[in-house]
């Protein structure tokens, strides 16, 4: 299962990637908007920062300004996979721009039929925005079971399932029971995976009973 981290923010992506438990970064316009810099500037330094796909979402919502935008995000790195939204002309957009050989990161993904959409369209990732749908009394990992299911009956469906709107831990482990190939984690979340406190109690009695043996490994 891949990691991507949910944020625009620098630091950051510095501080987790720098865990080597980062493979790519998600964006998108609300969470570059919270930085307050240019787009294409914060852009060129996450793909720095991490090996894997940067997704970066388009602006506009008419097929032809979101190709030329598309191409536009897609020269700024290698990595970058270019965001695109569950609409006519966004999964028109998905499939040109896949056909030039650019990844698509199909965003906004509320249903199942949404899904089967975006992997005709030829998209590397297809987004499920799990919390958004739990926040209004639907069962956000429920869709991920089904697309996951849909994906594995059709061997020629190529796109990754990439669940986002990611709220908590839980979500993650759901998520990778349900065999989903990425998940998009708030920087929060991913800090609250490594937490347990019988970690932490644990560590404390070694620590101390190491410290009585008054030996030292180096
Ligand atoms: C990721 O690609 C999405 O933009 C993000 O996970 C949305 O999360 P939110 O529902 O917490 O805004």
């Amino acid at each position: 299962m891949k990691f991507f981290i949910d944020t625009a923010d620098v630091g950051e992506i510095r501080e987790l990637a720098a865990t080597g438990l980062v493979d790519g970064v998600t964006t998108n316009p609300s969470l570059v908007a919270k930085t307050g810099r240019k787009f294409i500037d914060v852009l060129k330094e996450i793909c720095a920062l991490v090996p894997g796909p940067v997704s970066a979402e388009v602006a506009a919502t008419d097929f032809e300004t979101m190709l030329e935008e598309g191409r536009k995000l897609a020269a700024v790195a290698k990595n970058i996979a270019v965001k695109v939204p569950l609409t006519p002309a966004g999964l028109k957009a998905c499939r040109a721009l896949a056909q030039g050989g650019t990844k698509v990161n199909v965003t906004l993904c509320f249903s199942a039929a949404q899904a089967i959409l975006a992997a005709k369209a030829g998209a590397a990732f297809v987004s499920p925005f799990v919390g958004r749908l739990d926040d209004v009394g639907s069962d956000g990992m429920s869709l991920i079971a089904d697309i996951v299911q849909i994906y594995d009956t059709y061997p020629d469906f190529k796109t990754e399932v990439l669940v986002a709107s990611i709220r908590h831990p839980i979500h993650v482990i759901e998520a990778a029971k349900m065999g989903a190939h990425v998940a998009t984690l708030p920087p929060a979340v991913l800090r609250q995976m490594f937490n347990h406190p019988l970690t932490d109690k644990g560590l404390a009695q070694f620590l101390a009973d190491w410290a009585k043996t008054g030996q030292s490994i180096l």
